[in-house]
């Protein structure tokens, strides 16, 4: 199951890629927006992430206007690892290297046809392990240090 959501930003690029997913018979769960009206992104960002760290769905994909500030709020929650990606390389190296469970994408960046490479590179690529493992344990271990 994949988590998806947006705000009012990433909401029309929501639609064109929930099209697809459902073209595909690939299950998603959206978090909302539900419609272009006015929303905060973070709000959307921390509802369909939980679904993510509770083992609810395996990924998420977040759209807002660029990407960045529901990638930013996404970050914030204890065991994700959000990727803004507008290019297929780092959708395919943020898997390979970074084990990435959110992908996120800018509505007012980035056309459908990219969106959909971009999504497809990231659902079908499997993290690579090895010497990759210590530095997301380092990332993880990030969450829980006080005084910084
Ligand atoms: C909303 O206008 C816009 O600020 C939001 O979608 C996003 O781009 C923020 O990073």
């Amino acid at each position: 199951m994949i988590a998806i959501g947006s705000d009012h930003g990433g909401y029309e690029l929501k639609r064109g890629v929930t099209d697809y997913l459902k073209s595909k018979g690939i299950a998603y769960k959206d978090f909302g927006c539900y419609n272009i009206k006015s929303c905060d992104y973070p709000d959307i960002a921390v509802e369909t992430c939980k679904s993510v760290v509770k083992g609810e769905c395996e990924k998420a994909l977040l759209f807002c206007g660029t990407g960045i500030g529901i990638s930013i709020a996404a970050n914030k929650v204890d065991g994700i690892r959000a990727a803004c990606c507008s290019d297929t390389f780092s959708a395919k190296f943020t898997r390979l290297h970074n084990d990435a469970n959110v992908l996120c994408l800018g509505g007012r960046v980035v056309g459908l046809g990219l969106a959909i490479e971009l999504v497809e590179t990231f659902l079908n690529t499997e993290f690579e392990g090895g010497r990759h493992i210590k530095r997301i344990e380092k990332i993880t271990s990030i969450e829980s240090m006080q005084n910084l």
